[in-house]
C-alpha cells in the first residue's frame, strides 16, 4: 500500500488520452477566380449587414471575436491581476491544470457552484490552450504564469516532465501569499460535497489532510501526525488552505528548496509530495500548522475503499479526492460509480458550461 502513499494519481502514467491538437486555421486553398465578383460582393456586404446590425439585437462576442486582441490580453494577464480579480473576502481558490484535465475541472467547478463559491476561483493554466479556453467561457478566470511548462511531457506520472510541473505549484502559492490573499488550492480531482471554509478553524498558518488510510477517531488530534515509514508523513499536497503569513511563506519557501535539493532523477521518480512532508517536518516548530479533520477530507484510500466508514461518517464528508487510483479512465468510472461524475448531467451548473 505504501506505493500508493507518496505518489500523487491524478496523472495517469497512461499515454495522454487527449493529445494537444493545436487548432491550425483550416485556411482555404481555393483560388480565388473560383469565386465569381458577385458572390464576393455578396458576401462582403452580408458580413458588412451582420457587422452593423447584429451587435444592436446584442449579438453573442463569440460570433465576432476579435481573436488576436483577447488572445494577447490574456497573455499579458498577471497573476496579481488575476487575483484581485477573483479574490472575496482576502480568499483564492487555485488550481492548476493543464488541457488533458479539463473534464476533471469543470466536475470540480460544478461542486464548487453548488457551495457558492465560485467566484473565488483561479485556474492557473499550465498551457496556452487551457488559458484561452477558460477565459474565453469565463473572461478573468485563468492566468498563466510563463513560461509554460512543455506540455507533451507535463502529464507523464513519474516523469520529469511531471516533476517539473508540480514543482511550480509552490512558486504559484508562494507568489499568491505574497500578494497578500489567503489561498485555498485544491488538486481537480476532487469534489466538494459540502462548503469547506467552515472547517478552517481558527488563525492557524497552514491548514491540510492527511493521505493516510487507516481510520482515525472522530475526535483525533489536529497536530501534524508523527513521521510514518519513511521517516517522514503522509500529508496530502492535493488540498492546502493558507493564510498569508510568515509561517506559511515560510513552509512554501522549504518546499521549493526540498524540490531543488532532491530533484527528479530516473531512479527516484519524485513528485512534489515528499518534499511537501519534508517542508512540513523542517518548520513545524517555527510554523502554526493544522491537520483537518479525517471524517470531512478523507483520502481517497478510505472514501473510496471502506463501505462501513462511509456510512459511518454519513453527512460529514466536506471534500473527497479521487486518489489511489491511477489512470485517466479509471478515476472518472470511479467517479461515476459513486455519482460523483457530475460532467455529463449538471455541466450548465458550471461557469465554463460544456466542454
Ligand atoms: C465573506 O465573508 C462574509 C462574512 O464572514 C460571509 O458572510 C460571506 O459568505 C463570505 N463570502 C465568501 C464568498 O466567502
Ligand atoms: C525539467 O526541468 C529541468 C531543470 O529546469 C530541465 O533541465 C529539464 O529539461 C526539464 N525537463 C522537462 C522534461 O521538462
Ligand atoms: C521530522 O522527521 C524526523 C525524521 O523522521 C523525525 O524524527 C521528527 O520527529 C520529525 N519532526 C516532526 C515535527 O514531525
Ligand atoms: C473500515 O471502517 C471501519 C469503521 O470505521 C473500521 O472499523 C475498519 O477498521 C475499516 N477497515 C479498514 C480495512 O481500514
Amino acid at each position: 500500500m505504501s506505493q500508493f502513499l507518496h505518489q500523487r494519481p491524478l496523472h495517469s502514467p497512461l499515454s495522454d488520452p487527449y493529445p494537444i491538437s493545436p487548432r491550425t486555421l483550416a485556411s482555404s486553398q481555393r483560388p480565388m477566380s473560383l469565386l465569381s465578383r458577385t458572390t464576393l460582393l455578396l458576401l462582403l456586404s452580408l458580413l458588412v449587414l451582420l457587422g452593423v446590425i447584429l451587435p444592436w439585437f446584442g449579438a453573442p462576442q463569440f460570433m465576432f471575436p476579435n481573436t488576436t486582441s483577447s488572445l494577447a490580453k490574456w497573455r499579458d494577464y498577471t497573476l496579481a491581476q488575476a487575483a484581485s480579480f477573483v479574490a472575496k473576502n482576502g480568499t483564492v481558490i487555485v488550481c492548476a491544470v493543464s488541457q488533458p484535465y479539463l473534464p476533471f475541472l469543470n466536475n470540480w467547478l460544478i461542486s464548487i457552484t453548488r457551495q457558492k463559491h465560485q467566484d473565488q476561483v483561479l485556474v492557473i493554466a499550465e498551457d496556452y490552450a487551457t488559458l484561452y479556453k477558460v477565459n474565453q467561457k469565463w473572461p478573468g478566470h485563468a492566468v498563466l504564469v510563463p513560461p509554460a511548462p512543455d506540455s507533451q511531457t507535463a502529464h507523464k506520472f513519474g516523469s520529469q516532465g511531471f516533476f517539473n510541473f508540480t514543482s511550480r505549484r509552490p512558486r504559484h502559492l508562494l507568489h499568491i501569499l505574497e500578494l497578500g490573499y489567503n489561498v485555498m488550492y485544491n488538486d481537480v480531482d476532487m469534489v466538494w460535497l459540502r462548503d469547506p471554509f467552515p472547517y478552517l478553524k481558527g488563525n492557524h498558518d497552514v491548514y491540510f489532510t492527511d493521505d493516510m488510510a487507516a481510520v482515525k477517531p472522530l475526535d483525533h488530534s489536529h497536530d501534524l501526525p508523527p513521521p510514518g515509514k519513511k521517516g517522514r508523513t503522509y500529508i496530502c499536497s492535493c488540498m492546502i488552505y493558507m493564510r498569508p503569513t510568515d509561517g506559511a511563506k515560510l513552509v512554501m519557501k522549504k518546499w521549493i528548496e526540498e524540490l531543488q535539493v532532491q530533484p527528479w532523477s530516473k531512479a527516484k521518480k519524485a513528485n512534489d509530495q515528499p518534499a511537501f512532508n519534508w517542508a512540513l517536518n523542517k518548520t513545524a516548530g517555527q510554523v502554526d500548522l493544522y491537520l483537518l479533520p479525517q471524517a470531512a477530507f478523507p483520502t481517497g484510500g478510505l472514501y473510496f475503499k471502506n463501505k462501513t466508514w462511509v456510512q459511518e461518517t454519513k453527512g460529514m464528508h466536506a471534500i473527497i479526492h479521487n486518489n489511489y487510483i491511477l489512470g485517466f479512465e479509471k478515476k472518472i468510472k470511479r467517479f461515476q460509480d459513486f455519482g460523483l461524475w457530475l460532467v455529463d448531467d449538471h455541466a450548465p451548473e458550471s461557469p465554463l458550461g460544456r466542454l
